[in-house]
């Protein structure tokens, strides 16, 4: 039968024999936010595509090329949303959720689209798993947000990755900084790609960003940011290095991360797998001490990160890594005979009641049959239920992975089971 609808592309599927792989990445995620106390937080999948345009930026590729902009029925524009930073401090800034004073420590997992072109590791669909921390500008905030990224990729077990980290200072430290990068790409203004030639009137950091291999190669000897901080963005790079030191995370500074969205102040991090290819950055992120008041909230700062599943999936097998355990039936039920078919039928559902992951093969009536469903299953133990067995009250039960079987009284098998699976 030829296919009569395509996926769109650059988006995927994630079958029933992967999605234990996601499931995993979500819980160990959620797991390391609970250590550093993060709470979650959802908001919708598409926006008004105004909020991306001021914050992410108007020259930034994301808004330039890449938003899933659409009119409502009523002629309002609103995108997918194609990052999870602006929705929150949107709703930061609508539920007031910086009252308190408190910090406002959030996680959010879900899919981003961007519209770019599809490679490995680069979808128009993909899923993120971040965090947001909203609300001080203590450079210990900055090491502790990098340490749950890196708590989380070691949770995993990966072990090839490095931790880049850059200071793009503030606005001040910018004006400088952006004069001494026109000056110097005006120099090889012709030797640069159509984007650039916008770029360097528009934004100029965004001309160290440029994938162009000419453009790369003009980039590797353009002025060093960490050469204009400030004093005020000098000491906190310095602050962050200590802080990062002192819970022995080991880093690079790499001057040349600024980052493809316009938020961005001071402390800019990425964690990259060099064995990836070009999709290397597993996670990346930093402060946007601008970005609340610019989306109309009071002047406060903020620092988080993102990453995607996608990507992490790929290191995790690169590295021969596992995601837990594929989640199987416990027991299958094996009935023989009508009796003992009609008795599985409410058997059946008191062990479902009772926490126990139960399969049955309903169509199928041999033994032969029914041990195969059993055995493709992966259940760790069948449940054999004859005729014979009714009358006397009991039932077999089999390992499947030993082959060993026993007979158990009817009474005592949910609690046996229980015990056994170590089911509380
Ligand atoms: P970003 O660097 O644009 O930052 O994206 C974060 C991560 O999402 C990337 O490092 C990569 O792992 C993944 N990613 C991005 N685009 C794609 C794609 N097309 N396909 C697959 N994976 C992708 C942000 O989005 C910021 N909001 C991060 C942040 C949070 N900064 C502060 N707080």
């Amino acid at each position: 039968m030829a296919v009569k609808y395509q996926i769109p592309r650059g988006t995927f599927d994630i079958l029933p024999e992967e999605s234990y792989k996601w499931q995993y990445l979500k819980n160990i995620f959620r797991e390391i936010t609970r250590t550093f106390n993060y709470k979650e937080v959802v908001t919708p999948i598409f926006e008004m595509s105004e909020l991306f345009e001021r914050s992410v930026g108007v020259s930034s590729d994301i808004v330039q090329k890449e938003m899933y902009k659409f009119k409502d029925k009523k002629g309002r524009i609103f995108a997918l949303r194609p990052e999870g930073t602006a929705p929150i401090v949107r709703s930061y800034v609508a539920n007031n959720l910086g009252r308190d004073g408190d910090l406002s420590k959030l996680f959010y997992m879900g899919p981003m689209f961007r519209y770019e072109r599809p490679q490995k590791g680069r979808y128009r669909q993909h899923f993120q798993y971040g965090i947001e921390n909203i609300g001080s500008e203590n450079p210990y905030i900055d090491a502790e947000v990098i340490a749950v990224g890196f708590n989380f990729l070691k949770k995993l077990g990966l072990n090839n990755f490095e931790l880049q980290i850059n200071s793009i200072g503030c606005p001040n430290c910018t004006l400088d900084y952006n004069k001494a990068l026109v000056a110097y790409f005006s120099s090889y203004y012709d030797e640069l790609c159509p984007d650039c030639k916008i770029r360097i009137k528009k934004n100029p950091k965004r001309l160290l960003d440029c994938k162009v291999k000419s453009c790369k190669e003009i980039g590797a000897n353009a002025p060093s940011m960490l050469d204009y901080l400030d004093d005020e963005c000098e000491i906190h790079f310095k602050k962050v290095q200590e802080n990062l030191s002192k819970i022995n995370i080991s880093f690079t500074i790499n001057s040349r991360i600024v980052r493809g969205l316009d938020y961005y102040t001071k402390t800019a991090f990425e964690f990259i797998d060099n064995n990836l290819g070009a999709k290397n950055t597993l996670i990346g992120g930093g402060r946007y001490d601008g970005l609340v008041k610019q989306l109309g909230g009071n002047d406060i700062p903020g620092i988080g990160f993102a990453g995607g599943f996608e990507r992490l999936i790929v290191s995790m097998e690169k590295e021969g890594l596992q995601f837990g355990k594929e989640q199987n039936p416990d027991v299958f039920l094996v009935s023989l005979g009508e009796e003992a078919k009609e008795f599985g039928i409410s058997f059946l559902s008191k062990l479902r009641n009772n926490r126990i992951s139960a399969e049955i093969s309903i169509d199928k009536n041999s033994l032969k049959a029914q041990m195969k469903a059993a055995n493709k299953s992966k259940a760790q133990f069948a449940l054999i239920l004859g005729e014979n067995e009714i009358k006397k009250e009991e039932i077999t039960l089999k390992n499947m992975e030993t082959g060993s079987q026993e007979l158990v009284k009817l009474a005592d098998i949910v609690e046996k089971l229980l015990q056994i699976l170590k089911i509380k």
